[in-house]
This record gives structure tokens, C-alpha cells and sequence, in this order.
């Protein structure tokens, strides 16, 4: 079935370039009306201009939809709710945001300064906080929302010369994981998308043929199926140059020590059965892990008991 995005309000964090332009043209052309969100600078995150947030609206107004840029910095709460407030004036609801805004400052561990690292932490977390928390009410009051976090196998997985983007992009996977929660009564589905993409924050990292082959059109294509009316909840899309896939956190069923055992020696020797992955399961809340144990030990007991 074709997905339609007719009469949906969405915002796009970053989308003068790159990921966030191929997304905010692909929900105009699917009916959306969009907020073209980008701060406009270079790929370190110095600088700013409207000049490409600008070229994205005129090209979604030429095809006959409805969008309007701004420029908040999206690590400034203050601009980002005065993004927030013109989208309401302008068209009364927010039902879908994309954040998708980031910024590079790589930099080997020993070499990075702490500002760097603050820097992408501000940028991607606190961007994609501030953009969340300036629509949650919004979307709570309208029993409606669709929230996609942007994240990354250097998150994920780790990639040489990037603790702060990975740091920043795991966080980003434990804010969906608890907001699932919280937005779950008032129908606010989140899911996180892991991409691949030529771009200019990967342009120098792949050969110009890779380049062409990770065209952002591939990612968006499966990024709209996170953000629709039958989005899945809690859901990490990795998606590159046409392949798409699924990421999950497991947990092992692990082993059970009594107490008059439990020691760093005992933990090692059980330490085939503990990471045994025959029955390891995604667990859907921190509590289920703790119930996990709580059943082990209970059931511990009931065997000493016979
Ligand atoms: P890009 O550099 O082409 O686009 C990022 C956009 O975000 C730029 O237009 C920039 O002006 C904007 N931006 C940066 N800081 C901002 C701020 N503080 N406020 C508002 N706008 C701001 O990069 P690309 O590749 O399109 O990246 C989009 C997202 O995808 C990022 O979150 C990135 O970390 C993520 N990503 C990209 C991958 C890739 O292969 N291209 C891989 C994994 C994740």
C-alpha cells in the first residue's frame, strides 16, 4: 500500500544537506507539510547559513507542497521551541520529527579535546532532546507522534577516532528505549535509523563510486516506514546503498550463583553458561532484567526447599 504522509506536519532537524534534504523532499512529495530545519554550517559544525535550507523549501514549493525553513541551532533549546511555536502558528500540529541534525569532530581519543567532545554531544543528544521534549506535549495532546532518532554503527559498534559521535549516538538509542515507554498510552512511536550515505560528512571517508552507490534516497526509503501511521515502536533501521537490516540489544539468559558462592572466581568459572547466547532475548524494559534475576533466584530457592 502507498505511504501517504497527506495532511502530516513534520519537522526535519538538519535538512539543507545530505540525509535530512533527501528526507524532508521525500515526506513534501508523500503530502507532508515540512519544517526545513538547518542551521546551515560546515560539516565541523562552525558557521551558519539559510542559503541551503532555503533551496530545499523553494524546490518542495516548486512541486507544489507546503514547507517553510528555519534555522534554529538545534543545541539552543530557546530557538528550537521557536521553531516549534512558528510550526504551530503557521500549521496548528507537529505529528512527525525527524532528527537528523549532527555535526563530525573526529579525533582520536588522545588527540580529542573535551570540547570537541562536548561539542558533538551537544549537537546530536542535547539537539535531539531539545527538539523531543519542544514537541512531546504537543504530540501527548494529540494522542499522535512519530519520532525517529538518527543514530550510527560508530554508536552501535565503535569506530576508530570517534568516541564522541559514538558516545553521543548510543545515547541517542537509550533515550528512544525510554521515551517508547513513556509515549507508549498516547500512541508517540519512536524508532532510530543507523544509516550509510555519500554525504558531505562521508564524502573524504569513501571512494567517489561508493559515494554514488549510498545515495540518500536508499536510507529515506526506509526511513519514511519509521515514521508513518504503521510505524513500528522502538525499532533501529540500519539502512545503506540498498540494503536494509535490524539492530538489537540482546541479553543471555546467563547463570544463577547463590549467595554464600557469589565471588569474582565463581563468576569466571560460570562464565560459558553466562555468556551463552542459545536463549538470549531483547528485553523491553530495565525491569524485565531485574525480574529476570528476581525469577532465578526464586526459583533457586524453591529447589533447596525440596
Ligand atoms: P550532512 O553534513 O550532509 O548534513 C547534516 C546537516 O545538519 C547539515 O545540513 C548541517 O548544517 C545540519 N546541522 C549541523 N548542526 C546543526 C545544528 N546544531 N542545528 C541545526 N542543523 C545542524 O550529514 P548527513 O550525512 O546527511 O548526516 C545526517 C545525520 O545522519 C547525522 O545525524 C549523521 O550523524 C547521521 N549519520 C550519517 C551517516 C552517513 O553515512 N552519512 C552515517 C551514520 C549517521
Amino acid at each position: 500500500m502507498t505511504i501517504s504522509f497527506a495532511g502530516k506536519v513534520a519537522i526535519v532537524t538538519g535538512a539543507g544537506n545530505g540525509l535530512g534534504r533527501s528526507h524532508a523532499l521525500e515526506l513534501a512529495r508523500r503530502g507532508a507539510k515540512v519544517v526545513v530545519n538547518d542551521l546551515g554550517g560546515l560539516r565541523d559544525g562552525s558557521g551558519a547559513s539559510s542559503a541551503a535550507s532555503q533551496e530545499v523549501v523553494e524546490l518542495i514549493k516548486a512541486m507544489g507542497g507546503e514547507a517553510m525553513s528555519h534555522g534554529a541551532n538545534v543545541a539552543h533549546f530557546d530557538e528550537v521551541q521557536d521553531m516549534v511555536q512558528q510550526t504551530m502558528d503557521k500549521w496548528g500540529r507537529v505529528d512527525i520529527l525527524i532528527n537528523n541534525a549532527g555535526i563530525l569532530r573526529d579525533k582520536s581519543f588522545s588527540k580529542m579535546t573535551l570540547d570537541d567532545f562536548k561539542l558533538v554531544m551537544d549537537v546530536h543528544v542535547m539537539g535531539s532532546v531539545n527538539c523531543t521534549k519542544a514537541v512531546w506535549e504537543i504530540m501527548k495532546q494529540q494522542n499522535y507522534g512519530r519520532i525517529v532518532m538518527t543514530t550510527s554503527s560508530s554508536g552501535m559498534y565503535g569506530n576508530f577516532g570517534q568516541a564522541n559521535y559514538g558516545a553521543a549516538k548510543m545515547a541517542l538509542i537509550g533515550l528512544m528505549n525510554t521515551l517508547v515507554l513513556e509515549g507508549a498510552k498516547n500512541n508517540i512511536n519512536i524508532n532510530a535509523l543507523a544509516p550509510t550515505a555519500g554525504t558531505r560528512m562521508t564524502e573524504d571517508l569513501m571512494p567517489e563510486e561508493i559515494v554514488k552507490a549510498f545515495a540518500p534516497e536508499a536510507v529515506t526509503a526506509g526511513m519514511l516506514t519509521l515514521c508513518d501511521e504503521d510505524a513500528p515502536n522502538r525499532f533501529i533501521l540500519c539502512a545503506g546503498a540498498g540494503g536494509y537490516s535490524s539492530a538489537s540489544i540482546f541479553e543471555t539468559e546467563g547463570c544463577f550463583i547463590p549467595t554464600a558462592k557469589q565471588s569474582p572466581e565463581t563468576v569466571r568459572e560460570n562464565w560459558d553458561q553466562l555468556t551463552d547466547q542459545h536463549h538470549q532475548k531483547a528485553l523491553l524494559s530495565g525491569a524485565q532484567q531485574g525480574e529476570k534475576f528476581v525469577m532465578k533466584a526464586m526459583a533457586f530457592m524453591k529447589s533447596q526447599q525440596r
